[in-house]
């Protein structure tokens, strides 16, 4: 196993997350066995991929003594709302700075954010140098007050961030051990790469045969590929002396990021509601619905193929389904609200 040096981390996740196949998704698409990995259901307030990142990140923070954590993220930031879960968990301020506006009440993961306490810095239409930028200002403002800012980066996507994913990696290759099985491919949604970047790097040592894909929801794959071979860099020089670099175990697939980030089509909505009602399972429209859209296509293209085994990483995402814009969509278009089952009650029963 690896050799992690001087890394360590505060326990927020229920590890290990459970890894199942999905028999009836698997029949329904007529193509490889497609297997789950359900980071969705590593706790911390159903925080998902982010708290393996978190984990290190928090314990960095701790460490340099800091009293508030500074992030950013869309409006319905996944990871902005699972810093503030965890920042209230390890009793930090946290202070976050979002693009978008505020259009109502705060829904979904904004409405979290408030409830978890963040502070919150809303940016309409900035981009990532200017949300660098603003979580610069706001932390100079802390620093002012002589408080202890610490700045994580979109989505903890660091050298410290990715340890969490070479952690899933090897608690995969333990599982999978155990169950007597070897995938072909993992399969996982891409932002900001940091999750790609901990899988293959951790596969890379571990069990390289297998090939990791990372389904862009936003950036193309020439930002991503120059991301995670970055970061497999910084980790080697930082806590992995063994790692081959650079790493090229690793694909990036960024054809399903159709309008935009965030923005979804009937089509992938009406698949997310056929595997809620074949598998019981709830996948999100930003990101992991967007990745399995994608690898719903890649099989009916044929890429991939009956006889092969395909890990789905679920990494979470369920709140931005209860964000106004997606819950109307699903119940304009998708849901059939004709009341099929009335019941009427008699008042003697
Ligand atoms: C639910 C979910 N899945 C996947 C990702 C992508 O992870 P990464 O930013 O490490 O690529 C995110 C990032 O915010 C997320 O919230």
């Amino acid at each position: 196993m690896f050799r992690i040096m001087a890394a360590k981390k505060v326990n927020l996740a229920n590890l290990p997350t459970s890894l199942h196949p999905l028999p009836k998704v698997s029949s329904w698409l007529e193509g490889p066995e497609i297997w789950v990995k359900r980071d969705d259901l590593t706790g911390c307030a159903l925080s998902g991929n982010k708290v393996r990142k978190l984990e290190y990140v928090i314990y960095d923070a701790i460490k340099k003594k800091s009293d508030v954590l500074i992030t950013c993220g869309g409006i319905q930031s996944n990871h902005a709302r699972a810093t503030a879960v965890a920042a209230a968990k390890v009793g930090l301020k946290c202070h976050l700075v979002l693009s978008g506006q505020l259009e109502d009440v705060p829904d979904g993961n904004t409405f979290l954010d408030f409830l978890f306490g963040a502070k919150v810095t809303f940016l309409e239409g900035a981009n990532l140098s200017e949300m660098d930028q603003a979580m610069e200002d706001v932390a100079q403002t802390y620093i002012k007050e002589g408080k202890k800012p610490y700045v994580i980066p979109l989505g903890a996507s660091s050298p410290l961030g990715a340890l969490g994913y070479i952690g899933a990696a090897t608690e995969i290759t333990m599982q999978a051990g155990e169950l007597r099985e070897k995938f072909d491919y993992v399969v996982v949604p891409c932002g900001s790469a940091g999750t790609l970047a901990g899988l293959a790097i951790g596969f890379s040592y571990l069990n390289p045969q297998t090939e990791i894909w990372g389904i862009s929801v936003s950036f193309k794959e020439n930002w991503i590929r120059e991301k995670v071979t970055s970061l497999a860099q910084e980790t080697k020089e930082q806590f992995l002396p063994e790692l081959a670099t650079p790493i090229t175990n690793f694909r990036v697939l960024d054809n399903y990021i159709g309008e935009g980030y965030g923005e979804t089509t009937p089509e992938q909505l009406k698949m997310i509601q056929q595997i809620a009602s074949l598998e019981g399972l709830v996948l999100d429209p930003v990101y992991t619905g967007k990745a399995f859209w994608g690898l719903k296509e890649e099989i009916r293209k044929g890429t991939l193929k009956k006889g092969q085994k395909v890990l789905f990483v679920h990494t979470g995402g369920i709140f931005g389904l209860f964000a106004n814009h997606y819950r109307k969509m699903l119940a304009r278009n998708i849901f059939d609200l004709k009341i099929q089952n009335y019941i009427h009650l008699d008042k003697n029963d």
